[in-house]
């Protein structure tokens, strides 16, 4: 395995590995995203177990003792099973999520005490990047799923959302609303429920011009109305589940 490192927004690095032996024959690819500024961030530790492929990869783009903000989607190994990693070769790093991951997880999980990020909080790491932390409990999944939104080159760093199988492009304009429906119904991996589609239409609010997921390419486009697209699929998903355990109570 290697790391393919792209740059899908003005300083923002994303190091991908794909990983064939996950649902072969096209593979699932873990993607990671350096954002640079003064302080720069680490968005997804890798697993603990790539910690060497993943630092060897950072080294290349910053020097590793620089790293100052180390976050994820939600306490999940490919989310943030190298953190404490990453806090042993980052001696000024924090960990920084939201008052749920913090207080359910992090205090104890991490090493260094985490910085706790409450919904709409922004890290400024300087040179124009600015990390606004919203909440997305249980979206996908997780009740502390998290994602932020650097609001200087308008990009969403969603995590799970949109997740596709394969190794396609780092970039790309075309569809990803149809993938990711493939990749749900194949994994079944989100916690379906009645809020999901109005989280996800919040943060179609952002306007992201690029969407980075974590397992597929990065968009970009119009990135509201894929997340719009995306929400009325959940809905659909929620309607049918919802009608299949009314009917169950009826009959
Ligand atoms: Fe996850
Ligand atoms: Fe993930």
């Amino acid at each position: 395995m290697d790391t393919r490192i792209d740059e899908i927004a003005e300083g923002i690095h994303r190091l991908s590995v794909h990983v064939p032996d996950i649902a072969p024959p096209a593979g699932f690819t873990f993607n990671h995203f350096l954002v640079r500024g003064e302080e720069p961030l680490l968005f997804h530790t890798g697993l603990r177990r790539m910690f060497p492929l993943l630092r060897d990869a950072v080294a290349r783009l910053i020097p590793l003792e620089t790293l100052r903000w180390i976050s994820f989607g939600h306490y999940e190994a490919d989310e943030c099973g190298a953190m404490n990693e990453w806090l042993s070769v980052a001696p000024k790093a924090e960990v920084a999520h939201g008052q749920t991951g913090c207080m359910v997880s992090l205090n104890d999980m991490a090493d260094r005490a985490p910085r706790l990020l409450k919904d709409g909080t922004v890290i400024d790491i300087g040179r124009g990047k600015r990390l606004r932390y919203i909440d997305t409990p249980h979206v996908p999944h997780g009740w502390d799923a998290g994602v932020l939104f650097e609001e200087g080159s308008s990009t969403l760093l969603c995590g799970d959302l949109f997740t596709q199988l394969g190794d396609g492009p780092a970039m790309t304009e075309g569809d990803i609303v149809g993938p990711a429906i493939q990749g749900e119904d194949l994994f079944g991996y989100s916690s379906l429920n009645p809020g999901m589609g109005a989280t996800i239409r919040r943060l179609a609010e952002t306007a992201p011009r690029t969407l980075a997921l974590m397992h597929g390419p990065s968009f970009r486009g119009d990135g509201a109305a894929a997340l719009r697209d995306l929400a009325d699929d959940y809905d659909r998903r929620a309607q049918i589940l919802w009608s299949a355990t009314a009917n169950k109570a009826a009959a």
